[in-house]
């Protein structure tokens, strides 16, 4: 698959800017603060219906503008599409493909998957295992739809079930009668959720393993690892016994919603003892494991995004990671840089072409 065009009106800092692609890599290059991020950002916005940076919308629109569009023609099989989306203050998001215009944005997500490699993925390591459930639950989602509608489900009902422990802690009155059906949705959604992750866990960690190998040529030993209570404990006995533990603290405190995903190196905590390098090293092993597996299940490649890919890589870790990702198999690539020379000297050590589109200020230069 591959994007083949790009339309940005009032995206952040794009005013009006049209750019065509080609299949293959694709360089954009510009000073810091150009809008080389906000390029791929509106990617990953028409693959995600959303903005990889922020998570508050209105914020995507440029300064000073009540709205913002991004249209773009994707390549899928042989077949073009075109995907729109508009973001207008104070109205409801538009999101259309081929003119039809969706009633959920979850219908969208997983039909132009892209993955995204960028600076900011260093939170997956750092931050708590919220942001690493996140990151899993985006992939599955992508490859699975029902997977999706489950964990949508499963978020509402926890939701209302932390409201109603709420109730019960304000009122000082309890009744099991009351949480029964929401207990009901949170093992059965739970139980459907566990198998799914257990299996794609399964799946995923000797892709990433194979990729963190080849890229650090076996100078460490990675390991990830699921953890879920559901393995640990009978589920449906501990919620009921745990009943007024959560009224007490008004939340749901056993469920799916607390599985981890914990990434190790040499046998350590990679949060604590990985240097920056191999976090880097790691985050670029996950996302490109995260690619092989969608590309399988979809029967097509995503659109790969590196955005300051080379930033706090050895040379050796560069050209063993350009060399896997440009290795024929990959197809669209979008390659981020401020600094024109080292990609291109890169590219060119590989033998690689790529389309060079040079950004200033927000708009398109083709000059660097
Ligand atoms: N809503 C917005 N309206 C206008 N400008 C915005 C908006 N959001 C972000 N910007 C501007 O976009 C610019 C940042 O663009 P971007 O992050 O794409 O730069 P970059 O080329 O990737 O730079 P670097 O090389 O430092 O990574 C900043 O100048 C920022 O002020
Ligand atoms: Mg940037």
């Amino acid at each position: 698959m591959h994007l083949k065009n790009l339309r940005l009106l009032n995206f952040k800092n794009y005013e009006d800017a049209y750019i065509e692609f080609t299949s293959k890599i694709n360089c954009i290059v510009g000073d810091n603060g150009s809008g080389k991020t906000n390029m791929l950002d509106a990617i990953h916005y028409l693959s995600l219906t959303k903005s990889a940076i922020n998570s508050i919308d209105m914020l995507n629109i440029r300064h000073e503008s009540n709205f913002f569009t991004i249209k773009g023609t994707f390549n899928k099989l042989g077949r073009d599409h075109e995907v729109f989306c508009s973001l207008e203050k104070g109205k409801k998001k538009v999101f259309r493909q081929d003119n039809t215009e969706y009633e959920k944005m979850s219908e969208h997500i997983g039909q132009f998957p892209t993955v995204l490699i960028s600076p900011g993925d260093n939170e997956i390591i750092r931050e708590g295992n919220d942001i690493r459930r996140k990151y899993f639950d985006t992939i599955l989602a992508q490859i699975d739809h029902q997977y999706l509608l489950n964990l949508i489900g499963y978020n509402h009902n926890l939701r209302q079930r932390n409201s109603l422990l709420k109730f019960f802690r304000d009122n000082l009155s309890a009744d099991p009668d009351l949480i029964e059906p929401y207990n009901h949705i949170l093992l059965d959604l739970g139980q459907k959720i566990h198998q799914k992750r257990k299996n794609f866990a399964d799946r995923y960690f000797p892709v990433f393993i194979k990729k963190y190998a080849f890229i650090a040529e076996e100078k460490e030993k990675t390991s990830i690892s699921y953890v879920s209570q559901f393995d640990e404990m009978d589920y449906e006995h501990t919620l009921k016994s745990a009943l007024s533990y959560e009224i007490e603290n008004q939340r749901t405190t056993f469920g799916i919603h607390k599985d981890k995903w914990e990434f190790m190196i040499d046998g350590r905590r990679l949060k604590k003892f990985g240097s920056q390098g191999q976090r880097k090293t790691f985050v670029i092993a996950l996302k490109l494991a995260q690619y092989d597996i969608i590309k399988d299940e979809k029967g097509f490649a995503p659109v790969l995004l590196l955005d300051d890919i080379f930033d706090k890589l050895d040379d050796s870790r560069i050209h063993k990671l350009m060399e896997m990702v440009a290795a024929d198999y990959f197809s669209q690539i979008f390659l981020t840089d401020a600094r024109p020379e080292r990609t291109n000297s890169i590219l060119s050590s590989l033998s690689l072409e790529s389309n060079i589109v040079a950004i200033k200020d927000g708009k398109i230069t083709n000059k660097w």
